[in-house]
């Protein structure tokens, strides 16, 4: 059979936050335990990914946290791409939608298609923050539903009852930036015409899903899509960050995120082959028909990838010589949650990948997610659950049946593979078994039911052990030593076996296996076997795998739900512009009496640069007037003057209270020049 050429992609993650098990289980191991399963069949297979860079979710956090979104996606993108290569991800690109051959990719299939008259310019009028003085995108407005009154519902569509309305139906606006009330102003934008591309869709799908067996959940969802009608989406957003509209009128306009992002699939491989000095590489896996192209995502991302890519896709086709590859399938997975609830990182709900890692191996949380992927339904993490598969299936029956050949096979055998021959009916059942799981288990992974593949896996551990338990060689190597041989000998053949068939789920345990073994992997379709020729030597066995303690799982199980408290600041917040608007300066004090009359003031004659100025402070009761002076102060410089008991106060001392109730001058050191401002 030809090799066959296949192409993978996961879902691009926002580089928003850190991954949870929840990805994880949605779109990256599923994804992973396939690419890993067709390069040991031999496929000359391609796995790409990265992050997806732009967004509103990612302009909000770095508004919220002060930063620029380059700070948060520098952050982010890091953070997971060290996060999947600890779990075991084994992508062959992990590239960044921010890179300058995404932007150029992007921009010219916005342009294709506008030369190709399919995109449509519309007014419409949208929320503008007067004071940010920019377009709020959906995300940014939050007012009280037309429909059900909830209050957090977004501008044109509500969280809570699904209702979609008008902007301007929304009550009571407010931008999320300021606070303000947004005002409704015209803006234009560019719109993809989805409906013109609807019949060729369904198609598509249709041909698809009997062709590939695309799965239910996901061909329900775009039926949905396609009873509604598929109607024009605004290409555009008014934002700053993002790949910019590449047209001379479009200033603050950028794609929106989805329609580039899909994109960044194309992107990344195209940096990939650039890496490898191929810049035309690409082409091979995305213009070639011949080639398969699957991608794995979470449900939340169905029509984004089963409606919206293969329309952009099929778009440009229509108006170019290079015709691109449409997914052959959408293999999308339901969530997983966590603990019978949602994910929450504010509740302090769920684990991120990398605090994960740093408290158990890969492989065992590799092994518990696989074994109950949420491919038809949601499924939940157990701390539990992940407990009992470690140490009742991973150590018990995989590690156990490992170890105990090996012990056996050290001891008795000088640690070589003994001469098997004159099967009984027990090893050539064993052998037969053994031969027929590699089929059953690559069928299985080919249709996308990965769960069962792994049961299948540990299937054959059991099986193993059962073997060895039948055969009784502690009682053979006394009464019949190559009845023994034997045994020994097919269980070393089963551990390679189980070395190759669980490498795509256990590749960190299956390249300790075979250095064991002393051997490497053969082709996926050899590997039922028998691999090991007779006095091969075998290196020294190694625990495989840990149990788990009960405390350590108490632990995990007591942190549930427990958050450090967020700081909360008062509402409204004030943009650093309006924090600048206060001139605060050093300020020596010179001059300091008492104000006749009042028991708090304090009349203080201190330094700036400009000059000398009278400051009235409320500080009498806790220094006398002799105490100041000298010491350096801060000062807000241009308040309006204001009269205090008579006084003229040409500006405002800072001050906080201490522990006792006491006001403190907030004093700086000798080593400033007084008038010198605070930044
Ligand atoms: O849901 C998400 O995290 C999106 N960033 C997925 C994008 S997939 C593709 F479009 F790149
Ligand atoms: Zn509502």
């Amino acid at each position: 059979m030809a090799t066959e050429k296949i192409l993978v992609t996961s879902a691009l993650p926002y580089a928003n936050g850190h991954i949870h098990l929840g990805h994880l289980s949605g779109a990256y191991l599923p994804a992973d335990i396939f690419v890993r399963y067709h390069r040991l069949k031999g496929s000359n297979i391609l796995y790409v990914c990265g992050s997806d860079e732009h967004g509103v979710p990612i302009t909000i956090t770095a508004d919220k946290e002060g930063v620029t979104p380059k700070d948060i996606i520098d952050r982010y993108h890091e953070a997971n791409k060290n996060a999947y290569e600890k779990f075991g991800m084994s992508f062959d690109v992990y590239s960044r939608t921010s890179l300058p051959v995404h932007h150029k990719t992007a921009q010219t299939f916005f342009k294709s298609y506008l030369e190709q008259g399919l995109l449509v310019e519309k007014k419409s009028m949208q929320f503008y923050d007067e004071k940010a003085k920019m377009f709020l995108p959906d995300r940014y407005v939050e007012g009280t539903c037309p429909n059900c009154g909830f209050e957090e519902a977004r501008s044109d569509e509500c969280e809570n009852c699904n209702a979609l309305y008008d902007p301007k139906e929304l009550i009571n606006p407010k931008s999320k930036i300021t606070g303000e009330k947004p005002v409704l102003k015209e803006t234009s934008h560019w719109y993809f015409p989805l409906g013109k591309f609807q019949k060729r869709l369904e198609e598509y799908i249709k041909t698809g899903s009997e062709k590939y067996n695309w799965k239910d959940n996901v061909l329900q969802y775009c039926n949905g899509w396609f009873k509604d009608g598929l109607t024009d989406r605004a290409y555009t957003r008014d934002l700053d960050w993002g790949v910019k509209v590449p047209l001379d009128n479009a200033e603050g306009k950028v794609l929106y995120v989805w329609f580039e992002a899909v994109l960044g699939y194309i992107s990344a491989t195209k940096e990939y082959f650039e890496k490898q000095g191929n810049a035309d590489g690409w082409k091979d896996f995305w213009q070639d028909q011949s080639t398969r192209y699957i991608a794995f995502i979470g449900k939340d991302n169905i029509v984004f990838h089963t409606i919206i890519f293969p329309a952009m896709l099929m778009a440009w086709n229509d108006g170019n010589d290079d015709k691109y590859l449409v997914p052959e399938n959408v293999p999308a997975n339901e969530f997983l949650n966590f603990e019978g609830k949602k994910f929450s990182k504010s509740r302090g709900w769920g684990i991120d990948v990398k605090e994960f890692l740093d408290l158990f191996p890969a492989d065992t949380l590799r092994y518990t997610l696989a074994s109950n992927l949420p491919e038809n339904k949601d499924t939940d993490f157990y701390w539990k659950e992940f407990q009992a598969k470690t140490n009742s299936e991973l150590a018990d029956i995989l590690g156990n049946f490992i170890n105990r050949t090996f012990i056996f096979a050290g001891k008795h055998f000088n640690g070589k593979v003994p001469e098997a021959k004159d099967h009984a009916e027990i090893d050539k059942e064993m052998l037969e078994t053994i031969a027929s799981y590699p089929g059953k288990i690559g069928a299985l992974i080919e249709r996308y039911k990965i769960k069962d593949a792994v049961f299948e896996m540990m299937n054959l551990a059991r099986a193993g052990n059962k073997y060895f338990n039948d055969s009784e060689p502690w009682v053979s190597v006394k009464s019949d030593k190559q009845k023994c041989a034997n045994t020994v000998n097919i269980c070393l053949q089963t551990i390679y076996t189980l070395a190759e068939v669980f490498e795509p789920v256990l590749p960190g345990t299956s390249k300790k296996v075979f250095s064991m073994l002393d051997a490497a992997p053969t082709a996926w379709d050899d590997c039922g076997k028998t691999n090991l020729p007779t006095g091969h030597g075998l290196n020294k066995p190694e625990i495989l795998f840990t149990k788990i303690e009960d405390e350590q799982i108490d632990e995990q199980i007591n942190r549930l739900g427990v958050v450090e408290a967020e700081e909360k600041y008062d509402e409204p917040l004030i943009t650093f512009e309006d924090f600048s608007k206060v001139d605060l300066r050093t300020a020596a004090v010179l001059e300091a009496e008492k104000i006749k009359k009042s028991k708090k003031l304090l009349k203080l004659k201190v330094k700036t640069a400009g000059g000398v100025r009278q400051v009235i402070a409320g500080i009498a009761e806790s220094y006398k007037p002799e105490e100041l002076i000298g010491k350096q102060v801060i000062i807000a410089a241009n308040l309006k003057p204001a009269k205090l008991m008579g006084e003229e106060s040409q500006g405002m001392l800072l001050a906080v209270d201490d522990k006792d109730g006491k006001v403190q001058v907030v004093e700086i050191g000798d080593n400033v020049n007084h008038g010198t401002k605070i930044r």
